[in-house]
């Protein structure tokens, strides 16, 4: 693909091609992964966490991920962007989840749009698309709802909460969505859903059984210590590395051997 688009996704899919996908917030970080062939760059919510340090995902404010998506597609050549609305942008109603999406298209030039829930968001997400933007869906655990949940843990252990979750799949496939993430669900729960629809399920600790996956740049490349979940593997220690690299420098310029002579004018 030269260029990737919501459809080639669903291609991809109906060609058992895995889908691949990574975080990005800046130009810098979106060039190299937009370069190295990543398939999808989710602009997301969070940049609340890994840029402004935030506890959780909640306070960051859509000018705020307005600023990062603009940034962000000034970068790409082939990646799908997709950004998220963040929390309070579309919950209210219908019409207020437009004009935030419309925002995000028009400010940003991001590709698509991706919310959190299921039945909840039904009408917000139709409207959306009436206009003619891309919507990507987001179940399982939902970061904005953390304080419903009362913690990080895997979800839809129960029937219950795993019979929703399929109706609440199934209904996004309906919608018109042409995507969903899934986080941190059982990975026989998350396979059945993939198998069911055909629209791409793009799974973050949910197995292999989906269709493609999603990690958040910054933990995969180990530039965060504290955050150990058992789905994240670490291609890199960045934290490791930066550490020493920053260590170096502060001796090098107490010690004076930079700058050196070939170093300055
Ligand atoms: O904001 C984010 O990074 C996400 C992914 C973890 C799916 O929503
Ligand atoms: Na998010």
């Amino acid at each position: 693909y030269k260029r990737v688009t919501v459809k080639s996704l669903v291609e991809m899919k109906a060609n058992k091609e895995k889908i691949s996908m990574l975080t990005a917030y800046d130009y810098t970080m979106a060039k190299i992964v937009d370069g190295a062939g990543v398939d999808v760059i989710l602009v997301g919510d969070s940049a609340s966490n890994v840029m402004a340090g935030h506890e959780t995902t909640l306070p960051i404010t859509l000018d705020q991920m307005i600023y990062h998506a603009s940034s962000v597609i000034r970068a790409i050549d082939r990646a799908l962007i997709v950004v998220d609305l963040p929390f309070g942008s579309y919950q209210s109603d219908p019409k207020e989840a437009l004009r935030s999406a419309i925002r995000i298209m028009k400010e940003s030039g991001g590709h698509a749009v991706k919310l959190e829930g299921g039945k909840e968001v039904k009408e917000s997400i139709k409207r959306i698309l009436n206009a003619g933007i891309p919507v990507m869906g987001h179940l399982g655990l939902t970061p904005q709802s953390i304080y419903k949940f009362g913690t990080y843990t895997v979800r839809a252990k129960e029937e219950a909460e795993a019979k929703q979750l399929k109706e609440d799949a199934l209904m996004l496939e309906r919608a018109g969505c042409f995507a969903i993430v899934l986080e941190k669900v059982p990975a026989k729960l998350a396979k059945e859903v993939a198998e069911s629809l055909t629209i791409p399920i793009i799974g973050i600790g949910a197995g292999n059984g989906v269709d493609g996956q999603v990690l958040v740049t910054h933990d995969m490349l180990g530039m965060t210590h504290e955050f150990n979940p058992r789905f994240l593997r670490r291609y890199l220690d960045l934290y490791t590395e930066m550490t020493n690299a920053f260590q170096q420098y502060v001796a090098d310029v107490k010690s004076v051997d930079f700058p050196n002579d070939n170093e300055q004018y």
